[in-house]
């Protein structure tokens, strides 16, 4: 082959392969390879994170032999999406099957809206500090992402609503909004979520909600799901956060809202999801009984979530060196050390001194200060120690 003339796709631009690892995946690799424990406060893999699985019964669910029959459905089988419509009225959402559009991860499912509404080069509005997936997903499908701020007052992480007004333009074509958001943890509230269906009314845009950590939320009450006759609106949701499944692969989009463009979001819909079939039958034949047994994990995920948020408390009332704002739900939590201190350097400290794997802010958006995230599915002692070291560390640092 001429390699001269060969080219690829210029969807790739932007990325350095030539770069390598980064400082911090080569001092993780060194503490590895010494032989040293590592105190890995970055664990989100629910699967490979000490939770007890009902194995058995997960198992059983998917080996059904009606899974050897392949019967495809552009929108997902029926009983699946029933299930998962029977999920909503559980949360007191009605829901109607015919709203859902399955697909094999959330990722897939934002692939699949940027399809649906961008040309090559319209944008979306993304919140930072948010989680990096976007920007992956979006460079894919040669779509622009644009950042709106979250705002930080009075303890708590709010949309900051007249930026995003001021960013949207002719080739805006969707918000999106997480909730709770990954990595800060805030939930929209009543006003913020108005004040986006009426922008996205006002420029005909739409609004992609993506719930995946809506069972995760520690004041449910503040919790309203997105609802509106003049907005079209895509909540995202899946098994990988719902029922700790990552591997599982199934999550789906569902459709609400402005009544004129459901049936023609619909079938556009239905055209993508036809020309991949990605999800594969056994967990969709598995998904009502998956579901039906969501208490079982998610009641373990919400008692760690709550018991390293109570470390975290416990440790600040003892005068630790971070602060850190009580997050309205999800796995994470945002550390706010001394200003004085570097994130980056202090993540790379943190490891190399400390063995403790941390991610530097900046990864999120986080900039300014040094911020550090923590996962909140991380083993409970493992979870302790991790944090008590990081204090010793910044008490070190700051000379105290
Ligand atoms: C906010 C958010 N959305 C979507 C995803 C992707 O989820 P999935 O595994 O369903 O693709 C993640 C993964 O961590 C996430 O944090």
């Amino acid at each position: 082959m001429q390699n001269k003339m060969f080219r690829f796709s210029d969807r790739f631009e932007e990325l350095d392969f030539d770069h390598g690892e980064t400082d911090l995946a080569q001092s993780l690799r060194s503490v590895h390879e010494a032989g040293n424990t590592v105190f890995d406060l970055t664990q989100s893999n629910p699967t490979t994170a000490d939770f007890t699985y009902a194995t058995d019964t997960i198992l059983s669910a998917i080996a059904s032999e009606s899974a050897m029959e392949y019967n495809p459905d552009s929108a997902g089988l029926l009983s699946a999406r029933e299930a998962i419509a029977a999920y909503y009225g559980d949360r007191g959402w009605r829901c109607n099957a015919d709203q859902l559009i399955l697909t094999s991860g959330t990722s897939e499912a934002y692939a699949f809206l940027f399809k649906l509404l961008c040309n090559p080069e319209e944008q979306v509005l993304v919140p930072a500090p948010g989680y990096p997936l976007f920007d992956f997903v979006a460079m894919v499908e040669k779509v622009r992402v644009e950042s709106y701020p979250l705002s930080e007052e009075a303890g708590r992480w709010s949309i900051d609503l007249a930026t995003l007004e001021e960013l949207i333009g002719p080739k805006t074509r969707a918000i999106i909004v997480v909730q709770p958001n990954n990595p800060t943890g805030n939930v929209a509230t009543h006003s913020e979520i108005d004040a986006i269906f009426r922008m996205a009314a006002e420029n005909n845009l739409a609004v992609i909600v993506d719930e995946v950590f809506s069972d995760y939320c520690f004041a449910p009450s503040r919790f309203r799901p997105f609802k509106s006759e003049n907005a079209l609106i895509f909540t995202l949701n899946g098994f990988s956060k719902l029922l700790g499944l990552p591997q599982m692969k199934l999550a789906w989009i569902r459709i609400d809202g402005a009544a004129s463009l459901i049936k023609e979001a619909r079938e556009r819909l239905e055209v993508i999801a036809d020309t991949f079939l990605s999800v594969n039958t056994p967990i969709q034949v598995g998904a009502p009984a998956l579901l039906a047994g969501r208490a079982q994990i998610q009641k373990q995920i919400q008692d760690r979530i709550h018991t390293n948020l109570a470390a975290l408390r416990g440790m600040l009332r003892g005068g630790a060196e971070f602060g850190f704002k009580e997050p309205d739900g999800g796995w994470y939590a945002v550390l706010e050390f001394s200003d004085a201190l570097s994130d980056e350097k202090f993540a790379l400290s943190a490891l190399r001194e400390k063995q403790v794997y941390i991610h530097p802010g900046r990864m999120f958006g986080l900039d300014g200060g040094c911020r550090q995230v923590v996962s909140l599915l991380t083993p409970v002692d493992e979870f302790r120690q991790g944090i008590e070291r990081l204090n010793e560390l910044a008490r070190m640092q700051l000379n105290k």
